[in-house]
């Protein structure tokens, strides 16, 4: 009796491990395997008759006809900014409530462009999303309804537009990106850091060779939200922070580097690890207004990225403590240095100087910043061309500096002259995935974990980031 219980344990063992290695089942539940000391995320095959979007660029379309999910903090400024691009009609606007939507209306009204339909209520996005007579859904709705309402959009043969992080998962980002290999519509994050002034003129340089072979960055997300948390509808950033560890919001300071270092068009990100701290501040805000004094997200996290050729990015995120506001954006090149907070600087070796075509008039070793009249002549001289054509109208116009309304006006642009996006799908997801990267590492005492190539192996086939022009 006791042998036959003893085989039958021995079996269902057996059972379960091949059950385990043939579907692929993982015994601790987690979307990741460890193999050698990496975590490794789970990678869907590429469906058949699915092809890549690298490169993709949609039928020209000569009047933009867009709807809007989600007005409230930061999507009113979207409406604001597209009602001042030529070549747009705002089709329609919609929230959770219609007060919301009213709010936009009038930002029309005072524009003189004419009224958008109006959705509101929990099904209003899909109706939207349904009508005939839209090209572009651009989406600014909290982070758990990124991608239902951008797959959708996609599904109904709409281009999306989706806000920063675009995924909150792995699962999500791979989502996004089989949505629009299969239904050959883009899905750009709006990552509007990318635009910011001293980011495209330092990437214009970097990639006229002016700083060398860039081998290193820094970002981040350091900002002081205690201004804003009550102000998320239904409280949502806190409850999200508070139940997940790790970057969750990554992007602003890693596009950037991403462009510059050629990230999928030449190199990629090959692993990561994170580290946080413990939650102070996070924990009494869950209590004042969560009623919890259980808080997940560390009040400070760091990660590190290397990639395939060897370079190396640092990331962090504190949204909890006071501190100046700072993206950190910094690029250590060969040859020379960019520096964004708290101060703009640059630094070029003499070679870098010589080759910048701009005067030689003091000693510019290697060991200091530009001085400031020199600063200025480099920065003029290497302004980004698509800076050139529209600072002073962006400026005028507001966003963060007027980094959002060149977002926005490539991004019409772009699809009105059947231009390929600024950023992809792969941008999309290979930034938005830090998040639960870097929580699947800090969960596991910081161990590596390897990024999803989303490109499926075709990371090295563009050579070098562009804006299409
Ligand atoms: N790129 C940037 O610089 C930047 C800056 C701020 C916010 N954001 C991003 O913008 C997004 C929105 O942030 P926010 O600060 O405006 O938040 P918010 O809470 O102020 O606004 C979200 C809006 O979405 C609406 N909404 C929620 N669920 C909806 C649904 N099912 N259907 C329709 N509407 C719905 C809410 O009613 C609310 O008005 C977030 O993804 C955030 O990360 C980006």
């Amino acid at each position: 009796m006791k042998k036959r219980s003893i085989f039958y344990a021995l079996l269902l063992v057996v059972v379960v491990a091949c059950g385990a290695v043939l579907f692929n089942l993982n015994p601790n539940d987690k979307p990741y395997t460890i193999k050698n000391g990496m975590i490794h995320f789970e990678a869907p095959e590429r469906a058949p008759g699915q092809t890549s979007m690298l490169g993709f660029a949609a039928e020209p379309i000569q009047t933009l006809r867009v709807g809007f999910i989600g007005l409230g903090m930061r999507g009113p400024s979207a409406v604001k900014r597209f009602s001042l691009i030529d070549g747009v009609e705002i089709k329609a606007l919609c929230d959770l409530y219609p007060e919301n939507v009213e709010k936009c209306q009038k930002i029309l009204a005072d524009r003189g462009v004419a009224a958008a339909d109006e959705y509101s209520g929990e099904e209003g996005w899909k109706q939207l999303c349904e009508r005939e007579d839209i090209d572009l859904v651009y989406i600014v709705t909290p982070w758990e309804w990124h991608v239902p309402m951008a797959v959708y959009a996609m599904e109904q043969g709409k281009h999306a537009a989706v806000e920063v992080p675009a995924a909150m998962t792995v699962e999500d980002c791979w989502l996004l990106v089989d949505t629009s290999e299969r239904t050959r519509k883009h899905c750009m994050m709006l990552e509007n850091c990318v635009y910011d002034h001293f980011e495209l003129t330092t990437l214009n340089m970097a990639q006229q060779g002016l700083l060398g072979e860039v081998i290193h960055g820094e970002g981040g997300y350091i900002h002081g939200l205690e201004r804003f948390w009550h102000q998320y509808q239904g409280n949502w950033r806190l409850i999200y922070n508070q139940k997940y560890r790790g970057d969750v919001y990554a992007t602003h300071g890693l596009g950037p580097i991403c462009f510059a270092m050629d990230i999928h068009r030449g190199d990629k990100m090959e692993y990561l690890v994170s580290m946080d701290t413990d939650s102070w501040i996070g924990k009494e805000l869950a209590e004042k207004s969560l009623g919890t004094t259980e808080f997940a997200n560390g009040d400070h996290t760091s990660t590190l990225i290397r990639t395939h050729k060897g370079k190396t990015i640092e990331l962090q995120h504190n949204v909890y403590t006071p501190r100046p506001y700072n993206r950190l954006y910094q690029l250590t090149g060969t040859k020379g240095f960019v520096n964004k907070y708290p101060v703009e600087g640059i630094l070029l070796s003499q070679e870098s100087v010589q080759n910048s075509g701009v005067a030689d008039h003091e000693d510019l070793s290697a060991h200091k910043f530009l001085p400031k009249e020199i600063f200025e002549e480099v920065v003029e001289k290497y302004r980004h061309p698509i800076q050139k054509e529209l600072m002073e109208y962006a400026k005028k116009v507001g966003g963060h500096g007027g980094m959002d309304f060149i977002m926005d006006y490539r991004l019409v642009y772009c699809l009105r002259n059947g231009l390929p996006l600024d950023q992809d799908v792969y941008d999309a997801a290979e930034w938005s995935c830090i998040g639960e990267l870097s929580r699947a590492s800090i969960e596991n005492n910081s161990m590596p974990v390897a990024f999803p190539d989303f490109t499926r192996g075709e990371w090295d086939k563009i050579k070098g980031y562009r804006f299409a022009q």
